[in-house]
């Protein structure tokens, strides 16, 4: 087999195993008088040598049926249907099949779902947002592995060239605008000149305005997730992406700087906090720190966010509000007082503070707190301190809080040390004249 040839392009890049099962699923839709076509982005990844394990298969036939008849053939079991018309055969050995009936689609409505009707792969392919992401590959066993490319997705693909099918693709789905970003990012794909106008259009008569919450955060959440979310953020600041989906989401041009040194952070050897900060998530909040609170409210709503953003954007607040003037003051805090003011924060919210001002003391501060105070701890525990007499109940806590800040400020620094102080503590506290002193306040 040589890879120049259309032919064999797809299949010298399937793996040894999953070219049997295509094989297998090629034979049983000859049986059953219809066809199977592999396709969509599993074509596109095999033919630019990247992994993928998604294996989209369409037939022109029942796909639950056909699901069924090979389950019957290979083993394993069909599962319940994930999207409209399609189901998933899982194999034996745990492999995934999704398969699908060949579709047409109608847009009623530009940006609601599409009416759906049983189509041929022809209608199928047409329905489809780029050419790259168009192509199929026969797996029936007359032209096993013909690549059916009818809108030119492997010469795009070769160019490196995103374009839609057709010019009506991004009013049909908005959702293919921050679609098209992303790809363009994941693949190093430039825009077709004619592509990039029908988006910036698309953008400009606000057309993501039709499309539900949890569909356009999906399609966010899958950029700010990829291997390099930066190029594609810049674009959806630049090009007004944001703006379009929601009115007086701007971030501000420092935000760059910010993403960058999120990057930076995260990449970085420094302690960021534990647990890790979520990428996506510390992004998104950068896209939201320069609004004001109601546009950020806006934000979370229109993109029916879930309960961890909610709580990030009720701590940036929070943060902003409680801790930001203290920790920017010319005086350095006790470690012990950075300790109580940034325990509260999610480790999303303190890489953010950082990044947000680099070099700047906030900065060195929770950096200070996120590297050595984070993980500090006293070596007495509570049993240690009922053992040496110390009542059960407040007390203890009381007493553990103070050995803490002790050990925070650098007055201990080994158990001795803690014991001493402590047994000070507890004859105070025994003595009945130290409730206050030991609160420690
Ligand atoms: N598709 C489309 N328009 C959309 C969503 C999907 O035309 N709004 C089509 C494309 O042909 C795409 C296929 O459905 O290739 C599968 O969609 P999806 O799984 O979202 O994307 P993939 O291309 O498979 O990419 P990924 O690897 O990110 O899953």
């Amino acid at each position: 087999m040589h890879a120049d040839n259309p032919q064999d392009l797809f299949l010298s890049r399937v793996p040894k195993a999953d070219l049997q099962l295509l094989r297998a699923l090629g034979a049983l839709a000859d049986e059953r008088g219809t066809t199977a076509h592999v396709v969509g982005g599993v074509v596109r990844d095999f033919i630019l040598g990247l992994p993928n394990y998604d294996m989209d298969v369409v037939v022109e036939t029942d796909a639950t049926d056909f699901a069924e008849a090979a389950a019957a053939l290979l083993g394993g079991s069909v599962k319940a249907h994930t999207k409209f018309g399609t189901v998933v055969l899982v194999l034996p050995e745990g492999r995934k099949v999704d398969l699908a009936t060949a579709r047409s689609e109608v847009y009623e409505r530009p940006g609601a779902l599409p009416t759906v009707t049983p189509g041929t792969m022809e209608s199928d392919l047409k329905r489809r947002d780029f050419t790259v992401n168009s192509m199929a590959v026969v797996l029936n066993p007359d032209g096993f592995g013909t690549l059916l490319d009818p809108f030119g997705g492997r010469g795009d693909l070769g160019e490196r060239i995103l374009r839609v099918l057709t010019d009506v693709s991004f009013e049909d789905d908005p959702t293919r605008i921050l679609r098209g970003v992303r790809f363009c990012a994941r693949f190093g794909l430039s825009m077709e000149p004619v592509t990039e106008a029908l988006l910036r259009q698309a953008v400009g008569e606000r057309r993501t305005d039709t499309v539900s919450g949890e569909r356009l955060q999906n399609e966010l959440k899958l950029i700010l997730s990829g291997d390099d979310p930066w190029p594609p953020v810049f674009r959806l600041i630049d090009w007004g992406i944001l703006s379009a989906m929601v009115e007086g989401w701007e971030p501000t041009t420092a935000v760059r700087a910010t993403i960058v040194e999120i990057d930076r952070l995260l990449s970085g050897a420094d302690e960021i906090g534990d647990p890790a900060p979520e990428r996506w998530l510390t992004l998104f909040a950068a896209l939201l720190q320069p609004l004001p609170p109601a546009v950020r409210d806006r934000v979370v709503e229109r993109l029916s966010m879930g309960r961890r953003v909610r709580r990030l954007v009720g701590e940036l607040a929070e943060f902003e509000r409680d801790v930001l003037p203290a920790l920017s003051a010319d005086e350095n805090p006790l470690p012990s007082a950075l300790h109580k003011m940034l325990k509260r924060f999610s480790s999303e919210t303190l890489l953010l503070a950082r990044a947000a001002a680099p070099g700047s003391p906030t900065a060195e501060r929770v950096a200070l707190y996120s590297s050595r105070l984070v993980g500090t701890t006293t070596e007495l525990t509570g049993n240690d301190l009922a053992q040496m007499g110390v009542p059960e109940g407040e007390a203890v806590g009381r007493i553990l809080g103070v050995l803490l800040d002790a050990r925070l400020d650098g007055e201990v620094s080994s158990v001795e040390e803690e014991k001493t102080l402590a047994r000070g503590l507890v004859e105070t506290l025994t003595r009945g004249t130290g409730t206050d002193s030991v609160a420690g306040e």
